[in-house]
């Protein structure tokens, strides 16, 4: 069996050199040559934990893993075909399935002209009808030919968290299987069969709806907690205690309820809107998915309100720890970083910014932001820090690390700094959804 992955960037690549880990020949087809040239070489072009000795692994030592652009030799080497293309959103919050689709057209030829029975799964999130709609019919009339009789077409959607995908890869809590077709079922089964965790078949919408709730749900869980912790800063309460006293409830649990900034990413954001755009579209609109982004888009300006609280921010040097929407990753796709730069800036701050995953990014060339590359010196002359992505480097830090500080205030937007180290010092800690600490 013989996978292929169309796109290789993030869970492609995750996915095409996990596939090839497990033994799979696997072929990635790829249009962008320098991204090529990097893989070809077993670089990883994006910065995840464990890739680039997954790659030296796969392309250099047991060379199941290829790269190419030339799209009827990937075609005649893979069996089964994953579609891992981006889906972004439209300027109204809709989802955009172009880049899918215009492959789907070229791989519909093909297959026209091919006497292989091929699968085409979809492994990109697209929202519930999308495969069983338009991506059944774009194959098949570019094919003339019928699924589930000269191809199988299945839905095998991600769960995997940047930062963690290699072993959310191998480890997964369950693997969802849509399909339309028997044999796609099987050929599926066969392919994970490896696996021990539950395995859920379901039909192509249920696959599809699975994803995009599981992100709305999560996000969901997010906004709520950061709201609670915003009311908390008013009571004598600690977040942590609150946590771990409704999280200790199994049917809560204590994941994804950190209170802090906010969700960024490439996923959760898009996700949620695209799921309320589809529900208001079927006259079933899911309200609550609005207030989700709402809540977020404000979560990020709640430091700067807390900032406010202290001082007049006008014309102020403030240093930003982390830049990336999470530790673990260099992706700064809206990421909260980015939004609290821009309410910064309306107050002519001068910002500076350290992320240990950054230290030699281009960001667009702003007058009042200066990219550091050390913890010292994004802290040197600064009137107040605001931790911003809770990399394991920010954890251990004590007030000595301070001491360049012009005025030494610093606000938590992680809460990961430990509140009784601070609390005798000459360093004014503040920390969001903790009114103790924020008191003292
Ligand atoms: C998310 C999902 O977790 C994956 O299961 C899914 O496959 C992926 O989207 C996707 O759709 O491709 P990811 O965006 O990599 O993965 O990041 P997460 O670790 O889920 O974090 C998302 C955001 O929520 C981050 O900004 C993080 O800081 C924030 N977060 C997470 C919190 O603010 N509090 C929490 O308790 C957990």
């Amino acid at each position: 069996m013989k996978v292929g992955v169309i796109g290789g960037g993030y869970v492609g690549l995750v996915s095409a050199s996990c596939f090839a880990k497990l033994g799979f020949n696997t072929m990635i087809l790829e249009n962008d040559k320098r991204k090529i040239n990097k893989i070809q070489r077993a670089i990883s072009p994006i910065y995840e934990d464990q890739l680039d000795s997954l790659l030296k692994l796969t392309i250099i030592q047991n060379g199941n893993l290829s790269i190419t652009n030339d799209r009827d030799l990937f075609f005649k080497n893979s069996d089964i075909i994953f579609i891992c293309l981006p889906t972004p959103s439209q300027s109204n919050g809709e989802i955009d399935l172009n880049y899918i689709l215009k492959e789907l057209m070229e791989l519909g030829k093909l297959i026209s002209k091919s006497n292989k029975f091929k699968f085409i799964i979809i492994k990109s999130s697209v929202v519930p009808g999308s495969t069983s709609g338009i991506i059944k019919s774009t194959l098949e009339v570019y094919s003339n030919k019928k699924v589930g009789f000269d191809f199988g077409l299945g839905v095998n959607p991600e769960f995997l968290m940047e930062g963690q995908a290699i072993n959310n890869f191998f480890n997964p809590d369950r693997i969802v299987i849509g399909t339309l077709d028997q044999k796609t079922k099987t050929v599926l089964s066969k392919l994970y069969e490896s696996f021990n965790c539950p395995k859920l078949f379901v039909t192509l919408d249920e696959a599809e709806m699975i994803k995009y709730v599981s992100n709305s749900f999560l996000a969901t869980k997010i906004s709520f907690i950061n709201q609670i912790a915003n009311l908390s800063e008013n009571f004598n309460i600690n977040m942590d205690n609150i946590v771990d006293g409704i999280g200790t409830d199994k049917r809560i649990s204590k994941q994804f309820l950190r209170s802090g900034l906010g969700f960024g990413g490439s996923c959760f954001p898009k996700d949620v809107l695209a799921l309320y755009n589809l529900s208001k579209q079927y006259d079933s609109t899911i309200s609550i998915l609005k207030k989700t982004l709402e809540i977020n888009n404000y979560q990020p300006l709640r430091v700067v309100k807390l900032l406010k609280n202290q001082f007049d921010l006008k014309n102020k040097n403030i240093s930003l720890l982390g830049l990336s929407f999470k530790p673990g990753t260099d992706d700064i796709r809206e990421a909260p970083s980015l939004k609290i730069v821009k309410e910064l800036i309306k107050y002519d701050c001068n910002i500076s910014v350290y992320d240990p995953a950054h230290k030699n990014t281009k960001l667009p060339s702003h007058q009042y932001l200066h990219i550091c590359e050390s913890i010292e010196e994004v802290l040197n002359n600064s009137d107040a820090a605001i931790l911003v992505t809770e990399w394991d480097e920010f954890k251990s830090l004590e007030p000595v690390n301070f001491s360049n500080m012009n005025n030494k205030l610093i606000i938590d937007g992680r809460r990961i700094l430990d509140p009784n180290i601070y609390h005798n010092s000459n360093v004014k800690l503040i920390t969001i959804g903790n009114s103790r600490i924020n008191s003292s």
